[in-house]
């Protein structure tokens, strides 16, 4: 038996959120959705969701949406990154989960998802668990990344039980890494200057599986990863050329290490990826 879950979901329109409202929809739950826009608000309901306009760093008004709604549950999607802005999506992160946080205490929610990123990891060699500990130790401009994130797993966490989901890269519709991404328009550009470092990709169909899934997942971080980390040396060359275009050894420049990231704890809840390599999903972008 289905049991059907009110959802309210802060982020409504991004790369996950657009997929997600579907795929909610399909799993037979009810969605209520956020955007800043009014225009992106018809675009929610052909979706399949009511659509609410407000804004993240408004604590009143974020309050009234969410009580407004009165759901069983809120999926924080939000991000942002559009701006290309890790500083703008820092303070969305601090604020904006502060904010929502207060929102869902007011409400009365009863479990929360939440995006969060899966390269915030301390370096180390062999694969990051979701027992590693977070890259505290970072210096700017990574050190922006891993105190944004931990305020808004914290402000997650303390506002009720939560699943912390933390996804790989992202790539695939509607992503940087995707045909029309702006990763596809560098590499075609000959502008490309991915970091070296070892990444863990996920596709966007394989994060809106998992999102729909955690809902009935434990609280705690999960990380939602492909099978395959890899090293920029293997993967960005793969990824020009699945996007016609070109990365030239001398582009790739070096700032972050990173490391694996292990799935396990994902599989043992029952998720696979359904694109297991980024080697098959780039072939197939
Ligand atoms: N794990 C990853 O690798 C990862 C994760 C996320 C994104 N990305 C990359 O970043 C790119 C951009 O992300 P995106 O397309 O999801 O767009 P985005 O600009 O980051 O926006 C994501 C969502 O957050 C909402 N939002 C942003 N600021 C808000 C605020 N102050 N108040 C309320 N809502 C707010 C947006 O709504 P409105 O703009 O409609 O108001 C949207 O629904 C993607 O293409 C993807 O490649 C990567």
């Amino acid at each position: 038996m289905v049991v059907v879950v009110r959802i309210f979901l802060a982020g409504g329109t991004g790369v996950i959120g657009r997929a997600l409202v579907p795929a909610l929809r399909g799993a037979g739950h009810t969605v209520v959705a956020t955007t800043r826009r009014e225009d992106r608000i018809d675009g929610l309901r052909r979706l399949g969701a009511d659509g609410v306009v407000v804004d993240a760093l408004d604590p009143a008004a974020l309050t009234n949406a969410v009580v407004d709604a009165g759901p069983d549950v809120v999926i924080n999607q939000l991000t942002d990154l559009s701006g290309g802005s890790s500083g703008a999506n820092a303070r969305l992160r601090t604020e904006g989960s502060r904010n929502l946080a207060n929102a869902i205490r007011a409400a009365g929610v009863r479990g929360v998802l939440a995006q969060s990123i899966a390269w915030a990891y301390e370096d180390g060699a062999g694969p990051a668990t979701e027992d590693t500990p977070l890259d505290v130790e970072a210096a700017p401009p990574r050190s922006i990344t891993v105190e944004g994130v931990m305020a808004l797993e914290q402000a997650m966490s303390d506002s009720a039980p939560a699943t912390i989901l933390r996804y790989g890269t992202l790539y695939g519709p509607g992503a940087w890494y995707s045909r029309t991404g702006l990763h596809a328009e560098a590499a075609r550009a000959g502008t490309w200057t991915p970091a070296l470092a070892v990444t863990s990709f996920l596709h966007v169909d394989d994060a809106v599986a998992a999102t729909v899934a955690a809902l009935e997942w434990p609280v705690g971080p999960v990380n939602i990863v492909d099978d395959d980390p890899a090293e920029t040396l293997e993967w960005a060359p793969r990824f020009a050329q699945a996007v016609g275009g070109l990365i030239e050894r001398e582009a790739l420049v070096g700032t972050h290490g990173g490391r694996p990231v292990s799935n396990a704890r994902a599989r043992e809840l029952g998720w696979r990826p359904r694109w297991s390599s980024w080697r098959d999903g780039f072939a197939a972008l």
